[in-house]
């Protein structure tokens, strides 16, 4: 990492594995990098201390003033650590429908929390986004880091994840698929790989109804904008302006409950348990595989943002268990 701001916490350079048992499932080179390895156990850390040092730099912030974001979790944890450790506020506004186990976990990294409702979409008077902008608005010496719409975010996945990869794979990585929420990891790691290798395939994926789909193919958001299934960290109804869609050359949308039952089947085969956005990469590769046409010499990276234990009782519960339509399929 660039380290002009230094902080005690090391970032990046996750470790990427080759998945045997999805390999040999899928029948082609199944690679996964493991974001929970970042202190803050995601991926989000990343665009997190970009975003910081680019406010400090900036003097947008002075010392002792307080970091505004709005966040599922996981953006919201990177800011209260790296913020924390500097000696900074946190201010936090989480969605409702947010994990405990992720507020929990900002709670320990002393942030403030303030629960919002975004059922109406992130436009709205008490969403997470509009709550959060206009607290900044109004208190002295904060800073909104606005990750939807802040360059700093595609910048740290331009600058950090899309290099790793490429070295990590040897340039040899043929496929690169992920969810997308803020679209700053696709639009960071796809432009990066793009410019080291046009054929490189980028993929995103999101919740059914979601409008990204749409937008990447017609380049306008559709007329009609539906309330959809959300899959924790990922989905929108609005196209954020850290989406880059120069680089994406597909995005495929899963449903929310077979991403559930891929959680548990990849559980039950390899012991690891996944978080929901990259159970949804899981179920991408599930229900598309035969558009997908990987060849047996492919090397295909799955990116999955954090880790299961985010999602204990949304995804491991005791009582959810695969349902049996779905078991038979994916053990077929
Ligand atoms: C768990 C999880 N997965 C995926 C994403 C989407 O990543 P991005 O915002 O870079 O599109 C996020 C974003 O917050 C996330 O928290």
């Amino acid at each position: 990492m660039n380290n002009i701001v230094p902080i005690p916490l090391s970032i990046g350079n996750t470790p990427i594995r080759k998945c045997d048992f999805l390999s040999e499932y899928f029948k082609t080179n199944i690679f996964v990098k493991d974001e929970f390895h970042n202190p803050g156990m995601s991926s989000k850390d990343r665009p997190a201390y970009f975003m910081i040092q680019d406010a400090i730099q900036r003097n947008r912030i002075q010392a002792g003033g307080t970091f505004v974001e709005a966040s599922s979790g996981n953006t919201g944890l990177g800011i209260a650590l790296i913020a924390r450790q500097l000696g900074y506020k946190v201010k936090i506004f989480v969605s409702k429908s947010c994990s405990q186990e992720k507020i929990d976990k900002l709670e320990e990294a002393g942030a403030s929390i303030e629960l919002c409702d975004n059922s109406n979409g992130l436009q709205d008077f008490q969403s997470t986004q509009f709550r959060a902008q206009s607290f900044a608005a109004k208190e002295q010496n904060a800073y909104f880091t606005n990750q939807y719409y802040n360059t700093q975010n595609i910048r740290a996945h331009y600058r950090t994840t899309g290099p790793e990869i490429w070295e990590q794979t040897d340039g040899q990585i043929t496929h690169f698929l992920c969810g997308i929420g803020t679209g700053g990891t696709i639009s960071g790691v796809g432009r990066f790989l793009k410019e080291q290798a046009k054929a490189i395939r980028i993929w995103g994926v999101e919740p059914r109804g979601s409008i990204l789909q749409h937008y990447l193919k017609h380049r306008t958001a559709p007329n009609a904008v539906r309330p959809f299934d959300a899959i924790e960290g990922i989905g929108r109804n609005f196209v954020p302006g850290s989406f880059d869609p120069q680089p994406i050359d597909q995005i495929f949308q899963v449903e929310k409950d077979v991403s559930i039952d891929m959680a548990q089947w990849y559980y039950q085969h390899t012991d690891i348990r996944c978080g929901f956005s990259s159970a949804a990469v899981l179920a991408s590769l599930k229900c598309y595989s035969a558009a997908m046409r990987f060849h047996s010499d492919d090397n295909v990276l799955l990116f999955f943002p954090d880790h299961g234990s985010r999602y204990l009782s949304k995804l491991y519960a005791e009582n959810s268990k695969v349902s049996t339509s779905n078991a038979h399929s994916l053990n077929g």
